[in-house]
């Protein structure tokens, strides 16, 4: 194990660059191996000449760890085995990315990404025989088999600081505040961000919800002459009638994005209360890592290059009891985690008194 790889896929998040570094600490230091940055996802692999850096400790002497994003650039766009030429038409590129690994002389390529980018780089890893190992990153939280990934410690921290700034001017102007947080078809953030930021509502997407039922939660609090209530829904919670709510874009796709909205328009159409809603967005992903994402993907970062270093291919580093273990990629990608009504953060909510839905 020579020449080692390393590129980050998907979406952004803080920790990437901590991971980088720890990645080419491990790899320099004990095995004296070279590593190279691919830039921006497999996309660096399709490219000609190979869009790469190799990696040094320059790099990674000043403040880039301490950095959200990835240095490295990333992309979530364009799965490689219907990939958009610019001419429109869509081309199987895995093959493309498989001879650039072999032209780079890559003895293994450590993969940073979430489900949807593993999956992908799984397949192209089979087809080619690549050797591989993963480290799970995504703010949503929603890897299988590991506690928790790199970016979910830091977006959680972002949307408490955002109920924390909400509160105040909720209480000042007695007015419901609705947080809309990311998290795709998990509900994670919220019901972490919700408990430790004191929301008094938490919607996830796991558990149904009805507009009666938030209403009846702020009357509560009225009667205690509490007379503002702040609430955390997360981005892919449905309407009462079902509905995923999203926002067409110019480019043609859709996205998450306006349950905050709705939520709002509801209790005011139902109450006189008066509400106002802040959608979080990419503040979540592009944040300064708190020390938890640092520290854990500075962990992950060393674990992978000796999964790599013990030709362990295949493997995904995971998070479980205070300590990394490793565990095959498949069970990163088929055990999609989304929050289990009877896991101990949901008995946590009710307890504090928080609505979160019917149950
Ligand atoms: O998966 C990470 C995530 O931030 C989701 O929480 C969110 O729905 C999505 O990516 C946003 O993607 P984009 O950066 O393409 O807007």
């Amino acid at each position: 194990m020579k020449r080692v790889g390393i590129l980050t896929s998907g979406g952004d998040c803080g920790g990437l660059n901590a991971a980088l570094r720890s990645i080419f600490y491990r790899a320099k230091s004990k095995y004296n191996m070279d590593v190279f940055g691919i830039k921006d996802g497999t996309l660096g692999l399709i490219r000609r000449p190979i869009d790469f850096v190799e990696l040094n400790y320059e790099i990674f002497s000043g403040s880039l760890f301490r950095q959200g994003g990835t240095f490295l650039g990333t992309t979530n766009k364009g799965d490689p085995f219907n990939f958009p030429l610019e001419d429109g038409k869509l081309s199987d590129q895995s093959d493309t990315i498989i001879e650039g690994y072999h032209l780079l002389k890559l003895d293994g390529l450590i993969v940073i990404g979430g489900d949807g980018s593993l999956k992908i780089l799984k397949k192209i890893a089979d087809k080619g025989k690549l050797n591989i190992v993963a480290i799970p990153k995504t703010i949503d939280n929603d890897v299988g088999s590991t506690e928790t990934s790199i970016g979910f410690s830091t977006a959680v921290s972002i949307a408490t600081q955002a109920l924390d700034n909400l509160q105040p001017t909720a209480a000042s102007h007695h007015r419901i505040m609705i947080l809309e947080v990311m998290g795709r078809d998990a509900g994670h953030i919220a019901l972490n961000a919700g408990i430790a930021g004191g929301a008094d509502v938490i919607l996830i997407p796991e558990l149904s919800y009805s507009i009666d039922g938030i209403i009846k939660k702020i009357d509560q609090m009225r009667k205690h002459n509490i007379k503002y209530s702040l609430i955390v829904v997360a981005e892919s919670v449905k309407t009462e009638n079902g509905k995923v709510h999203m926002v067409k874009f110019s480019d043609g796709q859709e996205r998450l994005g306006g349950i905050g909205n709705y939520i709002s328009q509801e209790i005011m159409n139902k109450t006189k209360l008066e509400c106002r809603v802040t959608t979080l967005g990419h503040v979540q992903r592009g944040a300064m890592p708190t020390p938890n994402d640092r520290i854990l993907a500075s962990a992950f970062g060393v674990a992978a290059v000796d999964l790599l270093a013990k030709k362990k291919f295949n493997r995904m580093v995971a998070w479980k009891n205070r300590t990394v273990v490793d565990v095959p990629i498949e069970d990163g990608i088929d055990n999609y985690k989304v929050v289990d009504q009877n896991e101990s953060l949901v008995d946590t909510a009710l307890a504090l008194g928080i609505y979160i839905g019917n149950i």
